[in-house]
């Protein structure tokens, strides 16, 4: 028989090929790099081993993965909406903001984060010309860690509609309506006009909505607007401020919600409106971002 002795690359047992996959990949420059993807090989193998995954396990796993990215198009991102629905999204933001401060605590990113969004003045409505549903009035401020006013901040947000649609799912709606970007003033502050946001249920027309079912999940997400602030000096903000009164405040199919972003949508039945058109039932919303000393990043949008 050849004598083989030399050659410790060959895995002749499951216990072996850890250590050999570690030392292939060990001359990696990038030492972040290097870290994750170690960790990974490590993290995955121990799992494959505790769970003993048979070939035809593995064969469908691998089928999922494919599938997610098949059912990514331009404007739907099956690839985030599985991290969400499995907690990754929400488990890496809060283990990025949160440290010791009073910083206002991260939110997913979710799937329907677009740039450019249309630049608006303070105060003005992210609502398109009919659209209907019950007014709302937001005034925000953003201030930092000691609780200074961090002005001419960029802020996005974005929101679902009153049938619980975002713009880009929904024919009904004009391109961009309830997005769009403010700066904060002097003190702080940004305002706009908007109407009260409905939760809706996550897509569930692709692999991540069979998941779901098999779990017997429900896909609804309670009711919020979306926000990413973005300032020099500090690190961008990327959250969420949810519905006090929600369905499914405490079930969020993504697990996006903290006590700490659960708003206070204030009803007003009757009284003056902030605006001259409104008459009965309408909303206001205050809310106080605080963030952190750092450097802004600038996320990504997963769809066009
Ligand atoms: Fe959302």
């Amino acid at each position: 028989m050849t004598d083989l002795s030399h050659l410790d690359s060959i895995v002749d047992d499951p216990d072996s090929i850890t250590e050999v996959v570690l030392k292939a990949m060990s001359e990696t420059d990038d030492a972040r790099l290097k870290q994750i993807v170690d960790a990974l090989v490590r993290h995955a193998h121990a799992f494959f081993r505790e769970i003993r995954l048979t070939d035809p396990e593995f064969e469908k796993g691998l089928e999922f993965v494919k599938a997610i990215g098949q059912a990514t198009v331009d404007d739907h991102n099956e690839v985030v909406l599985c991290a969400d629905v499995l907690g990754f999204s929400t488990l890496i933001t809060l283990l990025n903001t949160a440290d010791r401060t009073n910083r206002t605590p991260g939110a997913l990113l979710g799937p329907f984060y677009r740039g450019n969004s249309p630049e608006y003045a303070d105060g003005d409505s992210i609502v398109a010309a009919g659209s209907p549903g019950a007014p709302l009035f937001v005034r925000c401020r953003v201030v930092n860690t000691a609780g200074e006013a961090v002005k001419n901040a960029v802020v996005d947000v974005w929101q679902a509609s009153p049938v619980g649609l975002y713009e880009n799912q929904d024919p009904e709606q004009p391109d961009m309506n309830l997005r769009g970007r403010f700066h904060t003033d002097a003190d702080g502050f940004f305002r706009f006009r908007s109407v009260r946001p409905a939760g809706y249920p996550v897509p569930t027309h692709g692999p991540v909505g069979k998941l779901l079912e098999s779990q017997h999940r429900h896909p609804y997400r309670p009711a919020h607007i979306h926000f990413v602030i973005i300032a020099d000096g500090y690190e961008t903000l990327v959250s969420q401020v949810f519905a006090d009164d929600s369905e499914h405040l405490g079930s969020d199919v993504v697990f996006g919600v903290n006590r700490a972003l659960v708003g206070k949508f204030l009803a007003h039945e009757d009284g003056k409106a902030p605006a001259l058109d409104v008459s009965g039932l309408y909303y206001t919303l205050e809310y106080e971002f605080v963030v952190a000393e750092g450097t802004p990043t600038y996320p990504t949008p997963p769809i066009k």
